[in-house]
C-alpha cells in the first residue's frame, strides 16, 4: 500500500522522496525524472547561468511538482525573486544560514517554503520564519552539514516543530531507510546521494564509478576542500566527500592548510585545470547501498517498494510477537 504522510498530501505526491537540491549536480534533468516518478524533486543551487540553464529545463520537462533549493549563506532576495517570478517552482528549500531575508518572498509567491536544519537551533528558526516543511539532516549526508547522527536528530526535530512534517535527511539510500524515517516520526526522506548515482545527475563517469566502488568508511566529514578553494563557506557547516590523497595529505591539519597559501594556489590551479584527483567527490556515508548508476525513477520506485515491505515486514513480526 503506498505510504501516505503530510509531505504527499501537501505536495500531491506518490512517495514520500524529495531528491536533494545538490549544487553541480542536481540540475533540471534529475529535479524532472524524480517529479515525473511521483517524488518531488529539487534542483541544486549554482550561479545564474547554471539556474537559467537548469530551470529552463525542469520547467519545460516535469509534469508535476518540483522545486529550488537555494543556499541562505550564499543567496540574494534578488535571485530568489526573479527564480519564483520566472518559473513558479512548487516548492524552495532554504539551506545552511538565516533563512528569514527569503521566507515571505517564497510564502508570497505561494511556493511551500522548506527549510534543512542540522541542529535544534535552526529547527525553532524554521518555525519562526513558518517553514511548511523542516528538513533534519544528519552529518552521515552527503555535500555540507553538521555533526549530529539522523537517529538521534530526526525525532527530536519532529517533537520539537510538531506539527510540522520533518523530513528526514542523512545516510538514507534504501526503502529500509524510509522506512526507518517514517518510523523515526518523520513525513518521508530527503535523499541525495542515491539520487547522485543517477543517469540523470551531472556527474563525469569517473565521479559516478567512485560512488559506486566506495563505502561509507571511505568518506569523510571535514573543511579541507573548503579551506583549501577558499571558499566563503561558513566554518560551521563541514561536508562528506569522498577520501583522496589531497585529503589524506592535510587530514588533521586544516589550520596549518589555513596558512598554507602556496598550497591553495597549487590546489586552485589544479581546480582551473579540472584536474580530477583535486574535483572534490561530494557524498554521504549511504555509499555503502549503491552498487550502480541506474536512471533516476527506478530508484525511487525500489525505495518506494522496499520501504513498503519494510513496514510490512516490521508490523507481522509485532503481530507474531505478540
Ligand atoms: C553532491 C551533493 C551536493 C549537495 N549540495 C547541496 C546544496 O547545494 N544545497 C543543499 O541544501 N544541500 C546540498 N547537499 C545536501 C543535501 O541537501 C542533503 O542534505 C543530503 O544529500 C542528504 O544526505 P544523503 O546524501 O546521505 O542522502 C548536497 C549533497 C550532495 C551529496
Amino acid at each position: 500500500m503506498p505510504l501516505r504522510t503530510a509531505l504527499t498530501e501537501l505536495l500531491d505526491l506518490r512517495h514520500p522522496v524529495v531528491s536533494a537540491p545538490m549544487g553541480g549536480v542536481a540540475g533540471g534533468a534529475l529535479a524532472a525524472a524524480v517529479s515525473n516518478a511521483g517524488g518531488l524533486g529539487l534542483v541544486g543551487s549554482g550561479d545564474r547561468a547554471w539556474l537559467e540553464r537548469e530551470l529552463a529545463i525542469v520547467a519545460d520537462t516535469a509534469r508535476a511538482a518540483w522545486g529550488i533549493g537555494f543556499l541562505s549563506w550564499a543567496v540574494d532576495d534578488e535571485t530568489v525573486q526573479w527564480a519564483l517570478a520566472e518559473y513558479q517552482p512548487r516548492a524552495v528549500m532554504l539551506s545552511f544560514g538565516d533563512p528569514a531575508p527569503f521566507a515571505e518572498s517564497v510564502r508570497a509567491a505561494g511556493a511551500v517554503l522548506m527549510v534543512q536544519v542540522t541542529d535544534h537551533d535552526a529547527a525553532r528558526r524554521a518555525v519562526q520564519v513558518g517553514a511548511d516543511v523542516i528538513v533534519a539532516q544528519g552529518g552521515e549526508a552527503g555535500g555540507h552539514g553538521a555533526g549530529r547522527s539522523t537517529l538521534t536528530l530526526v525525532p527530536a526535530v519532529a517533537d520539537l516543530v510538531h506539527p510540522t512534517p520533518v523530513l528526514a535527511a542523512g545516510g538514507i539510500a534504501d526503502g529500509r531507510g524510509l522506512a526507518a524515517a517514517v518510523t523515526l516520526g518523520a513525513a518521508g526522506a530527503m535523499i541525495g546521494t542515491r539520487f547522485e548515482a543517477t543517469t540523470e545527475a551531472v556527474l563525469t563517469p569517473e565521479e559516478g564509478r567512485a560512488i559506486v566502488a566506495a563505502r561509507g568508511d571511505d568518506t569523510s566529514r571535514n573543511r579541507v576542500f573548503d579551506i583549501a578553494r577558499r571558499s566563503a563557506w561558513p566554518a560551521k557547516y563541514t561536508a562528506r566527500m569522498l577520501r583522496n590523497p589531497f585529503f589524506d595529505r592535510w587530514q588533521d591539519r586544516e589550520d596549518v592548510l589555513r596558512d598554507d597559501f602556496a598550497a591553495q594556489d597549487v590546489y586552485l590551479d589544479a581546480l582551473r585545470r579540472a584536474d580530477p584527483t583535486a574535483l572534490p567527490v561530494w557524498a554521504g556515508e549511504g555509499v555503502d547501498l549503491i552498487t550502480a548508476i541506474e536512471p533516476a525513477a527506478e530508484v525511487l520506485a525500489r525505495i518506494a517498494a522496499e520501504a513498503d515491505a519494510a513496514l510490512a515486514r516490521a508490523a507481522r513480526r509485532h503481530i507474531d510477537e505478540l
